[in-house]
């Protein structure tokens, strides 16, 4: 079977300071991993190293089989790499469908020669499978509404809509569910949910447990950059390391409820 994703034994510094310490990381296709640790603990980091944002210090990243340690970040999202960021990068005066469009076109343009298939495709293709992809995470009637305009759940989830239409098969979610209200956060997760149903690949950074426990069934746990345990997030919740190493954070009584 092919990994989606391979993190073999990655190590980055940040001057002196070991960031990311040998880590492992296995994630099959259609799995959906949560990675979770303290603040500073690597997380963000792991997903510039896996981007291509930063080169490691030492180790090997493989997507879906393929070593892409040494391509650019570029070349990365060719090979399928999405992600969405803490904070929603989109443009706030634009329509939705104009940044769903500037995003396949950003695609298609921006480096070199970035996905082929969707350079070939006609702009009004673009236009046809940006409306689907609206219809599909129930965001019919939008398309014309500036984004800046549209309250923040939805902006995550035009977001999320925007890094499917890049082609990706891997992505990577870095805190989905912060500041969004329950309701939006049960949203986020069913069209999460119905991604993985067509084989994409999640590695989702987060703090909410009930988000993780109902979004993800695999739970990795990083602390000064390395990896303390894994297993179902009830497995990680009972480890000692884990508890340990939430001690005195915000995040305490989350992790141990
Ligand atoms: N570009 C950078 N330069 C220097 N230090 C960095 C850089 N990026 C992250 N760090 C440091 O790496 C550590 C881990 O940060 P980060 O990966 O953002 O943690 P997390 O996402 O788990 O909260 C922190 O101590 C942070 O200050
Ligand atoms: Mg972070």
């Amino acid at each position: 079977m092919t990994m989606a994703l391979v993190l073999d034994n990655i190590t980055k510094s940040f001057h002196q300071n070991r960031v990311v310490d040998n880590l492992d990381l296995t994630v099959h296709q259609g799995q959906a991993i949560a990675l979770i640790g303290p603040n500073g603990a690597g997380k963000t980091t792991v997903f510039n190293l896996i981007s291509g944002i930063y080169p490691l210090d030492q180790g090997r990243i493989y997507i879906d089989g393929t070593d892409v340690t040494n391509i650019s970040s570029g070349r990365r999202i060719r090979a399928g790499v999405a992600r969405s960021f803490q904070n929603v990068r989109l443009m706030p005066y634009l329509s939705v469908m104009d940044n769903l469009l500037l995003g396949q076109h950003l695609q298609a343009s921006g480096v070199g020669t970035l996905l082929a298939p969707f350079r070939l495709m006609p702009h009004n293709r673009w236009r046809e499978a940006a409306r689907e992809a609206l219809e599909t995470y129930d965001l019919t009637g939008m398309e014309n509404k500036p984004v800046g305009a549209l309250p923040y759940g939805i902006r995550k989830r035009v977001d999320l809509v925007r890094a499917t239409l890049t082609g990706a098969r891997l992505l990577l979610l870095d805190e989905p569910a912060a500041g969004l209200n329950p309701s939006e956060t049960n949203a986020l997760r069913q069209h999460l949910d119905r991604m993985r149903i067509d084989g994409m690949t999640l590695v989702v950074i987060e703090h909410d447990m009930g988000f993780i426990e109902r979004a993800c069934d695999h739970v990795v746990v990083l602390n000064f950059g390395a990896k303390i345990a894994e297993g179902t997030l009830a497995q990680v919740q009972r480890n000692p390391l884990v508890q340990q190493a939430y001690i005195g954070t915000t995040a305490q009584q989350e992790v141990m409820a």
